[in-house]
């Protein structure tokens, strides 16, 4: 079995952070959102991995390497425009040749470990009337904002839609698919759709139009789609859930850490709260601050006399003299900067290299 990530599309819903970079790359909990899918790949047994790259292709090559980090084989398949999940598919198929495989969106987060959804897979390929695909469900609602399956009385896929107007179920499509190789001619007996994609719910949708099985399973545990600013802090918090602490950078007696609480080497605590759970990146300073529950502080920031909550900060970003930051998402190399008095909160999205003097 072969694995296909996607990495490319637009990433608009995400702007301004996504102007400069992959919306997959944003870190939750101090890693890349990619990582994860990667690595739930991996630890699910499948290393020869696909990942389609679009405009933000250096960056994400740079991030991924060749994979040997992660025990990984990946070749990096280029997309000239997002025209489509199942256009992907179809400029995979030399790298595919004939196997089956998962394809994993590499916007998606899911807390259930992939290994049983790809035995079940292939347990059921050695059935009668082997399934040509599987998908995974969950129930959610805002069932118009997914691709949305409908079952008949026996658990079996009747029908797929993408983003409907009037949803027939609150079952959507989680970005994780398995596919036979069946999938490549169906890819390319459909048409595009209305917004003009290529779209993996037609081409599951001609499966079923033919006669043949899609299976389904329905997801335990979270899963969320990472492409907005509050589905993604949620993802921050969901993750920094699970943290075990880990203090291995220098924390002076004059700091406290509650809960929770990763310190990377190299990173320095000077007369601060830390209220788990917490990340703080490597080489990052928090000096005279209070940085609260589930706040990822990312590499070689630097925190002075501000309060910190629910959020988001990306490598090298400076929170200087702010009251409190709360619920935001704060780009690469960023400066947000207290000039004059009168503390209040702000909540920001703030893309890379920005500074912000508030007065
Ligand atoms: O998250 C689950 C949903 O993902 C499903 O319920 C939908 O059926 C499915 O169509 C998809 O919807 P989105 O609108 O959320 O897909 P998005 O455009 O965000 O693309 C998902 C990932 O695939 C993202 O990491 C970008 C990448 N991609 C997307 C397109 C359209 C590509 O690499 N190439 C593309 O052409």
């Amino acid at each position: 079995m072969k694995g296909l990530i996607l990495a490319g599309g637009a990433g608009t819903r995400l702007r301004p952070i996504t102007h400069t970079s992959a919306k997959q790359l944003v870190p939750v909990a101090n890693k890349p959102i990619l990582f994860y899918g990667l690595e739930a790949m991996v630890h699910a047994g499948i290393v020869e991995i696909g990942v389609i790259v679009g405009d933000t292709r250096a960056e994400v090559m740079a991030a991924l390497g060749d994979g040997s980090t992660w025990g990984a084989k990946i070749t990096f398949i280029p997309q000239d425009a997002p025209l489509g999940l199942a256009h992907c598919v179809l400029i995979a198929e030399e790298f595919l040749g004939g196997d089956d495989f998962v394809m994993y969106l590499g916007d998606n987060l899911l807390e259930q470990d992939l290994g049983a959804f790809v035995r079940s897979f292939e347990t059921a390929r050695h059935e009668f009337n082997p399934p040509m695909a599987q998908i995974l469900l969950k129930k959610v609602p805002d069932p118009h904002r997914f691709g949305i399956a409908e079952l008949d009385a026996d658990g079996n896929v009747v029908n797929l839609v993408e983003k409907p107007e009037n949803p027939p179920s609150d079952l959507a499509l989680v970005g994780v698919y398995l596919f036979d190789p069946m999938i490549i001619t169906a890819v390319k007996s459909i048409q595009p759709s209305p917004r003009g994609e290529l779209e993996i719910t037609d081409a599951i949708q001609w499966l079923v139009d033919q006669g043949m099985r899609v299976s389904q399973e329905e997801l335990s545990g979270w899963w969320i789609d990472t492409g907005k600013l509050t589905p993604l802090l949620e993802a921050n918090r969901l993750l920094l859930e699970k943290i075990e602490t880990r203090l291995d950078g220098v924390i002076d007696e004059f700091s406290t850490i509650d809960g929770r609480v990763i310190v990377e080497a190299g990173a320095t605590v000077v007369r601060s709260t830390i209220r788990g759970p917490v990340a703080i990146g490597a080489g990052a300073i928090i000096v005279d601050s209070f940085i609260g529950p589930f706040s990822a502080i990312g590499a070689l920031c630097e925190v002075r006399n501000s309060e910190v909550e629910h959020s988001v900060i990306m490598e090298a970003s400076k929170i200087i003299e702010i009251a409190r930051l709360e619920d935001s998402l704060i780009g690469k190399d960023v400066v947000v900067n207290r000039t004059q008095a009168k503390p209040r909160a702000l909540r920001l999205m703030v893309g890379d290299h920005c500074q912000i003097d508030v007065e």
